[in-house]
């Protein structure tokens, strides 16, 4: 392959500055910040990589074929089934832009489709894309989303394998971003979704960001609503939740969830996930499901760079959250589900995305996408999950008393979830009593915690 060289922007500070630049080998890929950037005191490219350490040596990913996690992560995945890459290569071809292998279609995808996504790094071939991409802030008109994309979107999501030509025609290239169901970045009207959507905002706007994500109903039948009924339950727990609405696209239902990776100005928020934080250090974790959530625990004490100043309540978090799960039947939270948002030193777990109960499809039917304390290691006496809880609580620093109270209000939080569950109308019946059985055997078992 050629090198190739990437432009790395960003507007954290409000305005559009150059962050540095990418420089992509066939032996490794290279990021250096321009001279300047570390003087701006705004956000690094990763909580782990402070302009201010980096400001005379270059950030070197050394694995051929391969980018900086922070990078992948504007890239959707090289899956056959992505829906946002497919839609992305077949702008690219549109365009006349034919990749030779997956990693030059990765380099492609980054160049043309890597800005505007969450958080506050853009990526641009060039600087002079990037100068043009941010002086044009106009998000267009708000288009009715079912007249425009009908009976061709709903084809192209349960199948998978229409033409993107429909969608592009009507929205243009939007924005990606990384994971398995089919979702949009657009913006809806400030009074929530009424089925009209634009482009993103790029300036402040009456007129909210969200994340839709359409459902696949085939395949996740019921998906949209029971990912509402856990936001929900994950704000009757206390956590900070993003907005949502109920929404509907070519006759599939979907969320509309809103962004908080944008301040009230519509200025990017950095907001990283904790596999990006921890394959940046790392080099045994490859995909989000490596690792172990204990090793959260690092990055939460992690004091050269100091990431989070509130450690005790990131604990707190992280540990409610893995029950939490545990108890709605989730069985999903992988490093890429759990996010910081905010710059070094002040950053926090972010509001809670992504908690559908998947255990309610048999293909995801696991208690965990990432092991956590040790589960399933020693066959000793007594139940494999209560002692893993214990050794997650002990590898989080939390006294037996903190974990009693997570344990008691999560415990009476969850004590009516069959009942939600089953007032699930777009659930199939055999979906609910495999997920109910699953809360109810968890919900026994977490009671000896207590
Ligand atoms: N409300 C939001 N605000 C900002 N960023 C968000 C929001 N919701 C999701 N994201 C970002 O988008 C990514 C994908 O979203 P999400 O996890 O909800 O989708 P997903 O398709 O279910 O992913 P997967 O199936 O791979 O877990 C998240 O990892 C997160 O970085
Ligand atoms: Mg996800």
């Amino acid at each position: 392959m050629q090198d190739t060289q990437l432009s790395i922007w960003t507007r954290a500070g409000g305005d559009a500055v150059k962050m540095g630049a990418l420089y992509v080998t066939d032996i490794d890929a290279r990021f250096s910040y321009t001279s300047e950037y570390p003087d701006y005191a705004l956000p690094g490219l990763s909580l782990v990589y402070a302009p201010d350490l980096f400001r005379d040596s270059t950030i070197v990913h050394h694995l051929s074929g391969s980018l900086h996690p922070r990078f992948r992560a504007l890239i959707p995945p090289a899956d056959e089934q992505n829906f946002q890459r497919k839609l992305m290569l077949a702008f690219l071809r549109e365009k006349g832009i034919e990749p030779a292998s997956p990693f030059d279609a990765d380099l492609a995808l980054l160049a043309h489709t890597g800005h505007g996504g969450i958080g506050h790094v853009d990526v641009f071939a060039d600087d002079a894309s990037a100068e043009a991409w941010y002086a044009n802030t106009d998000s267009g008109p708000l288009v009715p989303i079912g007249e425009q994309f009908g009976f061709s979107l709903k084809d192209m999501i349960s199948w998978l394998d229409a033409d993107a030509r429909f969608i592009l025609e009507s929205l243009g290239p939007t924005p990606s971003v990384g994971g398995a169901i089919p979702k949009l970045l657009v913006a809806i009207p400030e009074d929530g979704w009424d089925g009209r959507i634009s482009l993103p905002n790029k300036t402040r706007s009456t007129r909210i960001d969200v994340v839709l994500k359409i459902e696949r109903t085939q395949a996740y039948p019921g998906l949209a609503a029971l990912e509402a009924m856990a936001l929900d339950l994950h704000q009757e727990a206390g956590f900070s939740v993003p907005r949502y609405w109920h929404a509907e696209v070519g006759g599939l239902p979907a969320l509309a969830v809103e962004r908080f990776d944008r301040d009230p100005r519509c200025v990017p928020v950095p907001l990283e996930s904790l596999y990006a934080i921890l394959a940046a250090g790392a080099k045994d974790i490859v995909r989000h499901t490596d690792g172990t959530l204990d090793r959260i625990a690092k990055v939460i004490d992690l004091a050269e760079p100091l990431l989070v100043n509130d450690r005790k309540a990131a604990r707190v978090h992280l540990y409610k959250r893995v029950l939490l799960a545990l108890l709605t039947g989730n069985g999903d939270l992988h490093l890429e589900n759990l996010s910081l948002i905010g710059v070094a030193g002040e950053a926090q777990f972010s509001p809670v995305y992504d908690p559908t109960p998947m255990r309610a499809y048999s293909m995801h039917n696991m208690l965990c996408a990432v092991p956590f304390g040790g589960y399933g290691e020693d066959a000793g006496e007594g139940d494999a999950l209560l002692h893993a809880c214990a050794n997650f609580a002990a590898s989080l620093s939390l006294a037996k008393s903190d974990v009693e109270d997570i344990v008691s209000e999560l415990l009476a939080l969850t004590k009516n979830y069959p009942e939600r569950v089953d007032a699930i109308d777009s659930l199939p019946g055999e979906n609910k009593a495999r997920l109910i059985e699953i809360h109810r055997d968890i919900h026994q078992r977490l009671t000896a915690l207590i």
